[in-house]
């Protein structure tokens, strides 16, 4: 009796809380040490994407490829979550948050955060490269075991390719994020340069009149109107968005 009275309630305070979801780019991981791809000294200019985050990059060369996501794991590994995670996790307290994200980085569960949709994959998962998408050939590497090695297979046989969704392959998750983004109350976008669709394409989904927030140090150009900018950092932007949204 007393539990389902907990439940009622715990069901009354989620449906008065308004629905804010986050689409989050390179940028929120920036202050975790991460490149961007696209800014300057960003990732692309040191690696070519064609080589190591394409389809036909990987079918070329599958051990660069490998090694490369073998270093960047090591390096998420090392890495902390900063404030603009931190205070993202922290909005779930007045908010139903939902984060739709570019990156493949952990950052925003290792924050708090508890709903995470993944549009281009996550580093510390590898799996089949002949069936990428099937949860029986995909597995998590742990922190003491984090390289991908030259040959090595999966369990069907195929070998084991990073969890990535490399240009010209399809991105799986869109429509649930699409899904998310159309039912939201609040829209928030963190650290993208919005170049890469199908995730660009998410703000088209935004019902009318409901508030768009920008965080980006640079100018980010949105084929939208009505859109409050907060030109910094993401930290110090989700400080100054806290208040924005806490105030009211
Ligand atoms: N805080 C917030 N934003 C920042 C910060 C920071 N500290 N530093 C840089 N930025 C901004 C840049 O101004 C830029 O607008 O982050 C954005 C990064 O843009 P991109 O490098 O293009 O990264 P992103 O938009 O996430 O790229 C999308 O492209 O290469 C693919 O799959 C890769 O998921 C990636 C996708």
């Amino acid at each position: 009796m007393c539990v389902k009275m907990f439940i009622f309630a715990e069901i009354k305070i989620e449906a008065c809380m308004k629905k804010l979801v986050a689409l989050t780019g390179a940028g929120m991981s920036a202050e975790s040490g991460f490149s961007t791809f696209r800014d300057a000294g960003g990732l692309w200019e040191k690696y070519p994407v064609q080589q190591v985050a394409s389809h036909d990059g990987w079918e070329a060369d599958p051990v660069l490829v490998n090694n490369f996501y073998n270093g960047l794991r090591k390096q998420l590994i090392n890495a902390k979550p900063n404030r603009g995670h931190e205070l993202l996790a922290e909005l779930e307290k007045d908010f139903d948050v939902t984060v739709v994200t570019q990156n493949v980085d952990n950052l925003h569960e290792r924050a708090g955060s508890s709903h995470v949709i993944h549009l281009h994959g996550e580093l510390m998962k590898v799996c089949s490269s002949r069936d990428t998408d099937n949860p029986h050939f995909i597995e998590e590497l742990m922190a003491d075991n984090c390289e991908v090695k030259p040959g090595q297979k999966a369990d069907d046989g195929s070998l084991l390719r990073p969890y990535i969704v490399f240009f010209q392959e399809a991105v799986p998750m869109i429509s649930v994020a699409a899904d998310e983004v159309r039912n939201a109350d609040i829209f928030v976008i963190i650290g993208t340069s919005l170049n890469v669709y199908p995730a660009a394409g998410l703000i088209h989904y935004v019902r009318t009149g409901v508030p768009i927030y920008l965080i980006d140090p640079k100018e980010v150009g949105v084929g939208s109107s009505h859109i409050h900018f907060i030109q910094k950092k993401a930290s110090e932007g989700m400080e100054e968005l806290t208040g924005l949204l806490t105030a009211k």
